[in-house]
């Protein structure tokens, strides 16, 4: 089943957590991530891809990013968990790979946004993007007429909700919201913000959502749950074995973004409230 145009999306992979997760559930990642390389232009994996940081911990990150495709096929962006006693030249520094960067498709664009570091408010608002990236953000939306799909840790604020961990709490929503939701109003093309940190599960109200950032502008925001596991996180590492799994396809069509939810457990496609595709048309006052 392939009734979306795979040039056209996007697949975002959530909170990987080498250094914790199961061995199972990273294999079973791994091996469907590897098989539907044909079904994206590009791959995402939206940062806490190791639990502590440790040099470790990064290598076996780094093999197993590799056993899902080829180095050019895929790219990163920081979370928390990737910045333990590091700042983020160090994470990039570590795994050969830009945080903070851009990518150009024929009909759209892909802006991958990281913290700085995870020390915002003194690490009670990790996800806290530089005044630099903001900038970065800025100029990335403005210089293109393509439709723009933003890729970072955190949510926006007061998105994703419902969940153990959710997008109304600041540690787990980026900041500064007011100088960000500016900055999309601004841009009629800024058409998603996608993001992990959540551990949603597929259940999660507003996991997909037409958000309003002002300006008669709504940008559909979008949260890809976890591989390590869904929902608050358990003592035992084996005791999500058997949780969905799953990730993300987000395709950008010429007046909609389109979610598929991918099971890498079954090698099937998952639902939300019912749907195998949920379509949020674009939205603003200015177009
Ligand atoms: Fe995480």
């Amino acid at each position: 089943m392939t009734e979306f145009d795979p040039g056209r999306t996007i697949n975002v992979v959530g909170d990987i957590h080498v250094g914790w997760t199961v061995r199972s559930r990273l294999d079973a990642a791994a091996a469907d991530l590897a098989r539907t390389n044909d079904l994206a232009v590009h791959r995402v994996f939206i940062g806490d891809l190791t639990e502590f940081s440790t040099s470790d911990e990064d290598a076996a990150a780094i093999a197993w990013l590799d056993s899902t495709g080829p180095r050019d096929s895929w790219s990163i962006v920081a979370g928390n968990h990737d910045l333990d006693s590091r700042t983020l030249a160090g994470w990039e520094a570590a795994y050969g790979k830009p945080g903070i960067w851009t990518l150009d498709f024929p009909t759209f664009r892909l802006i991958g946004l990281s913290a700085p570091d995870r020390e915002g408010i003194r690490e009670t608002e990790p996800q806290t993007l530089a005044p630099e990236t903001l900038t970065y953000l800025d100029r990335q939306l403005g210089e293109t007429s393509r439709d723009c799909v933003i890729v970072t840790h955190g949510p926006l604020m007061n998105t994703v909700i419902g969940s153990y961990f959710d997008s109304t709490m600041r540690f787990f929503a980026t900041h500064p919201d007011e100088e960000i939701r500016a900055i999309l109003a601004a841009h009629a093309n800024a058409r998603a913000w996608v993001s992990g940190h959540t551990h949603s599960p597929l259940e999660t109200t507003d996991l997909v959502k037409a958000e309003p950032v002002g300006n008669g502008h709504l940008i559909t925001a979008i949260n890809v749950g976890s591989v390590a596991y869904q929902g608050g996180k358990p003592t035992d590492p084996s005791e999500p074995a058997a949780q969905p799994n799953y990730s993300c396809f987000i395709t950008v069509t010429d007046d909609a973004i389109e979610l598929r939810v991918r099971d890498h457990l079954t090698g099937g496609w998952s639902t939300i409230n019912g749907a195998q595709v949920t379509t949020v048309p674009f939205a603003s006052a200015s177009r």
